[in-house]
């Protein structure tokens, strides 16, 4: 279990430097990420670079018995760099330039960045690669995390390869994108461009292209840095950290080229609710590749700087939120940053060792949490105890192509209605795995798939075996409609799942969304009810759905507007698992009562039972995470070994932020 936080040494005169190794030790750290903002201080012009610095910091480290994960400093060049060639420096889509001053100011397509990021990356790996003071390479830093996409003429060209690659001909780009639609069609390549500032809406699939290009550029380089740090005969794992569900990057995609997934987190205080999201951004990551740790690779111990108001946390929520993350397969819990800044934007960001000092509950909180870890015994596998049996679908090229415009419904907010469905599960106790459809198959016994607009003939096929095999599959509504480059199939909507749910798609029901302006006209809502209490409030689509096959039973139908008396929830008993179509999206009562029909119909349980409403609960194997994220003080009965003390408990009692960690007997 590592321990530990970004370190930034080069902030600090050198004198200090002992002094945070001693006090990291006090804190139990046991690794920190180093240099991730360097470049400036490693490389200070073309061709010239100090190393003298970072050996003797990396040394001091090693020898308090303090391992470095060892950042290849990317994410921000230096001014000498963007004041000489300015051509590497990103442009929004009008066409204004990102200019130095902040932080990742970088075209990722840039040849000039690619250069001068790998002759720094291949200086620090032929220095460092065989330090045994190094244990993880640390590549750049949350890749897009402040530019969503780049549309300078660097991407131009490369997109413009890009697309070449992809069709191999204009034809059959003029064909995936329907460019005979309003004169768009293209006589060559070279007449291509990023989808920049236009009159009116894009061509849509030029944008669901531009967005996968974006994800591809960020990862080639990631992959460049990975193959440089390789050809320099480093041996360590190699990770570059995530953001959860972050929007333009397919981590999906990314994974494979993990050693170890690691992820930056920062739930806010003021959210009562935001523990669940941050359950689900940590189920998200454990489920990217379950074969491999995943570290909490940044979290903050107390307030942050970057919200408009950055609330603190509650006194031991920070350990709370950090046991939760083991709790859901985490090997490591490091923060942003090791000690506050005196200087720069983030100055008054938390961090381990405060401003203030010691003499502070952030300190003495981080202390503490780094004595219970180091308690803490060999954990079972984190990522890979394969604990959950219910699977929700989670699709990035379908994020982007769902929530794109011109759609019956543009309020539609993918992650916000997944994550809808994750916290009617997570209310549950039910262990959930976030999955792309291809992986259904995995051996879970309900899959939950809603606005799965985009979907492949291969993920319809993996749907289909899944319900076949014995697998209960909830789809819908918004699902099925168009193929991967956006466009419709032949046959209608849900030619694919359609037939297996034993249903027809007519219409999309758009309704007025609920945050459109009071005395907007229009229907806003659409009950639905059936049998033994199931009933909710239908949002922003109501489908008009037509049953087809003999054997598909309507569960719920819709009580009020347009659609009354229709079928609002249908359910086919299908080899040997069950395929039901919902035609809404229900708001959170509503998917409630979907959830509760849905374990109830498939027998999915808790993994824990008689627990209160607002505990969490977590499986890693025979590892029981409980944590109370702030409700009343609550007493759970459960049999087995306490992981910090070592001690027999039979009963839990948790304060009102309070966690406890049990090997289950
Ligand atoms: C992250 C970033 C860190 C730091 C932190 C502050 O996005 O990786 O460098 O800026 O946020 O919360």
């Amino acid at each position: 279990m590592h321990y530990g936080a970004d370190y930034n040494p080069e902030q600090w005169p050198e004198e200090i430097w002992s002094d945070d190794v001693a006090r990291m030790r006090e804190a139990g750290v046991t690794m920190v990420s180093l240099g991730i903002f360097s470049w400036s201080r490693i490389q200070p012009r073309e061709g010239a670079f100090d190393f003298g610095w970072l050996d003797r910091v990396i040394d001091l480290l090693h020898e308090g018995g303090i391992a470095v994960d060892l950042a290849t400093a990317t994410a921000s060049p230096p001014p000498w760099a963007t004041a000489q060639y300015p051509e590497m420096l990103p442009q929004d889509e009008a066409g204004a330039t990102y200019w130095p001053g902040s932080r990742q100011q970088f075209a990722p397509s840039s040849p000039v960045y690619r250069r001068l990021a790998g002759e720094l990356v291949t200086a620090l790996a032929e220095r460092y690669a065989n330090h045994p003071g190094v244990v993880m390479w640390h590549v750049n830093n949350e890749y897009g995390c402040h530019l969503d996409a780049d549309y300078s003429d660097a991407a131009r060209d490369a997109f413009r390869r890009w697309l070449a690659d992809r069709y191999g001909s204009i034809e059959a780009l003029n064909e995936a994108w329907g460019t005979y639609f309003w004169s768009q069609r293209y006589q060559s390549f070279d007449e291509v461009f990023p989808p920049r500032k236009a009159p009116y809406s894009r061509n849509p699939g030029q944008e669901l292209d531009f967005r996968r290009f974006t994800s591809d550029m960020l990862l080639e380089c990631y992959l460049m840095e990975r193959e440089l740090i390789r050809a320099a005969g480093a041996t360590q794992p190699i990770t570059t950290n995530f953001m959860g569900a972050f929007k333009p990057a397919n981590y999906a995609e990314w994974a494979e080229h993990m050693d170890v997934i690691s992820d930056d987190a920062y739930p806010d205080p003021n959210d009562p609710e935001s523990f669940r999201a941050a359950a689900f951004q940590r189920d998200l990551v454990r489920s990217l590749k379950p074969e491999v740790p995943w570290i909490l690779m940044e979290q903050s111990t107390n307030a942050l700087n970057w919200r408009p108001a950055n609330a603190p946390k509650a006194p031991g929520q920070m350990a709370a939120l950090s046991a939760q993350a083991i709790g859901r397969g985490a090997d490591g819990i490091l923060f942003f940053q090791w000690r506050q800044s005196r200087a720069g934007s983030e100055k008054f960001h938390s961090a381990m060792l405060p401003h203030a000092g010691t003499e502070t509950r952030t300190w003495r909180e981080a202390v503490a949490l780094g004595a219970d870890l180091a308690a803490l015994p060999e954990l079972p596998a984190g990522a890979a105890t394969r604990d959950a049996r219910v699977a929700l679908v989670f699709d990035w090229e379908n994020w982007w192509a769902v929530e794109a415009s011109d759609h019956p419904q543009n309020s539609l907010d993918y992650l916000a209605v997944i994550q809808r469905w994750y916290r009617a599960l997570h209310r549950r106790h039910v262990q959930v795995d976030i999955v792309p459809a291809s992986r259904v198959g995995e051996g879970y016994a309900l899959a939950i798939a809603p606005l799965l607009y985009l979907l492949r003939e291969t993920d319809a096929t993996a749907l289909t075996s899944f319900v076949e095999d014995g697998g209960h599959l909830l789809a819908g509504p918004f699902t099925d409609v168009v193929d991967e480059i956006d466009r419709f199939r032949d046959g209608g909507f849900a030619t694919q799942l359609g037939p297996l749910c034993g249903i027809r798609i007519e219409d999309f029901g758009a309704l007025v969304a609920p945050s459109a302006p009071a005395g907007e006209p229009g229907e806003r809502e659409a009950t639905f009810a059936g049998d033994e209490g199931l009933a909710g409030v239908g949002t922003l689509l109501a489908e008009e759905v037509h049953v087809v096959a003999d054997d598909t039973r309507i569960e719920a139908s819709f009580t009020a507007g347009r659609r009354t008396g229709d079928p609002a929830l249908t359910v086919r008993e299908t080899g040997a698992g069950s395929a039901r179509y919902l035609a809404t999206i229900p708001d959170e009562a509503g998917t409630q009562a979907v959830v509760d029909r849905l374990l109830a119909a498939t027998g999915v349980e808790p993994v824990a039972a008689g627990l209160p409403d607002h505990v969490e609960a977590a499986r890693r194997g025979r590892l029981l995470t409980l944590v109370n994220h702030g409700g009343p003080a609550a007493s759970v009965d459960v049999s087995g070994t306490d992981a910090v003390t070592g001690e027999r408990v039979d009963r839990v009692e948790l304060a009102a932020v309070d966690w406890a960690m049990v090997l289950t007997d």
